[in-house]
Order: C-alpha cells, then structure tokens, then sequence
C-alpha cells in the first residue's frame, strides 16, 4: 500500500529499489528515520516478523499512535477540523503547543501536512478536498499499523535497543544539506548527527540498508560498504542536483 501522506524526502520514488534488499532471513524490521514510512506501507507484513516504526518527530508519532489506538475519534476530528480549514490557526497551535489532546493535535498535525506545498506544513498550497477520502481510508492504515511498535528516539538510542544479528535496520536519514526541513521542536540534525550515524552503524551486530544523497561526505564515510547509485529527474533544479537529475545512493552492509 502507499502511505497516506507525503513527506519531505519521503521514499515514493525509491521503495522499490529498497524493499526487494530486504533480506528473507530477518526476524526484525526496524523503520529508524519513518517519516511517511513509504518502505514500511510498500513491504509486505511477514508472519512472525517483528515491526517497529520510529522517529524523532513528537507530532508525527502522535498522527500514527493515534490513527492506530484512536481511529474514530481522529476520523471525527478530522472532519471537524476539515469543515474550519484555518491553517494558520493550526499552525500556530502545533508550533506553540498549544493545551491539545493528543487527537486534536494529530488532527492538526495530519490537516497541515495535507494542505501545505510539498507536505512542508508551513506554506498553505490548497483546500484539501483529498481529506474526506483519507478519513475514510485511515482505518486501513490502523489495520496495517496494528501490530507494529512504534516509537519516538533518538537513531542511536533506538538502534541500541534492538540491535541483534536477525535484525534489518531501514534508515533514512535527513539528507547532508536537507537537515532543516523537519519539525525543529524535535530535528536538529547536525553533521556531528551524520558522524554520529555512520560510526553507529559501524558497530552494530545486525544489517541495514540506508538511503542518503550522493554527496562527497556520504561517499567517503562508506565507502568501504556496498553502495548502489541512483539518479532520477528532478523538476526543481537546484544546488544539489545538476540538469535535472537528482543522484542518491542506496547502502548496505550486506
Ligand atoms: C528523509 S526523512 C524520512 C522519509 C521516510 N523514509 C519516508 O519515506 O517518508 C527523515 C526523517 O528523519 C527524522 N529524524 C530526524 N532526526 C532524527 C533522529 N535523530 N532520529 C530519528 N529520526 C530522525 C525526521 O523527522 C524525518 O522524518
């Protein structure tokens, strides 16, 4: 299935080249840096195998903990919140964390991300006709999401926790140059994080496929892993992608 929104760097475009590395022999698959979760709704859920999904960002785990323990109550205020549309309001009450429950923040939170340009959930792009269809569609993410542990870490402290030798770790971090874009009560990732994550990852017992751009740094720090290259069209020329191309890389230690 696809996931029910889109996110800044979201791995539409990539979770097929991604899911078939996946390897057969794993009993733990381990989404670090979820975002949209584009792998996790693209594989398949395998009996017996372990799910959890993690990321640092407060509001976003809140969206999926609540599509998965508080569905209809999220699909009511969804509704509500849908029939205001004040996205500067909601926008001012999930940056100033405004007293919400937890249902009115996911609420918010899911209003913003479907309404603004590009998922930024700062710049209002249009009136989201698409979240009466996402109402009726969340129950099914629930279903998907239902035996699947999710948590709000750190990468680090999240990869000590279930590390072991039948583990698959998905990781995708925010992109060298990107790191601004997240939800900055949360993400403040930092080259020292990217350090971070490469020395992490050279300790660990289990296996992981990362997702990165193709950057000097990227193809220094591993190099000595296996990396696949590649590149897709770009509408949005920029500094990071000549003519249109954007080049990532795809790495695993495996
Ligand atoms: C490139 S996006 C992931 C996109 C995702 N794979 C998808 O398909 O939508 C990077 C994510 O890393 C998260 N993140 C930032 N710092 C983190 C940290 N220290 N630990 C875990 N996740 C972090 C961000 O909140 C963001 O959602």
């Amino acid at each position: 299935m696809k996931s029910f929104i889109g996110w800044i760097g979201g791995k539409s475009h990539l979770k097929n080249l991604i899911i078939p590395l996946i390897p057969n022999d794993i009993d733990r698959y381990i989404e670090v840096c979820g975002g949209a979760g584009w792998v996790l709704f693209g594989k398949e859920k395998k009996k017996g195998q372990m799910e959890v999904f993690n990321d640092v960002d407060g509001d976003l785990i809140n969206l999926y903990r609540q599509i998965k323990n508080n569905c209809a109550d999220l699909q009511k205020e969804i509704d509500w919140l849908h029939s205001r549309e004040l996205f500067k309001l909601y926008r001012y009450e999930i940056e100033n964390q405004i007293s919400l429950t937890d249902v009115q923040r996911a609420a918010r939170y899911l209003y913003l991300i479907k309404s603004s340009f590009g998922s930024n959930r700062n710049s209002f792009a249009t009136t989201v006709k698409c979240l009466g269809r996402i109402v009726e569609e969340l129950p099914e993410y629930r279903e998907r999401l239902k035996d699947v542990i999710i948590e709000q870490a750190d990468f680090q402290q999240l990869i000590k926790t279930y590390d072991r030798p039948s583990a698959l770790f998905y990781i995708d971090p925010p992109y060298v140059g990107a790191e601004k874009y997240y939800n900055k009560k949360y993400c403040h990732f930092t080259m020292d994080d990217h350090r971070r994550l490469n020395a992490c990852l050279r300790g660990i017992k289990g296996r992981f496929i990362l997702s990165y751009n193709n950057c000097d740094f990227v193809t220094e720090h591993y190099c000595d892993f296996n990396v696949r290259y590649v590149s897709r069209k770009n509408l949005l020329p920029s500094k990071e992608c000549s003519r249109g191309e954007y080049k990532e890389v795809i790495i695993t230690n495996y």
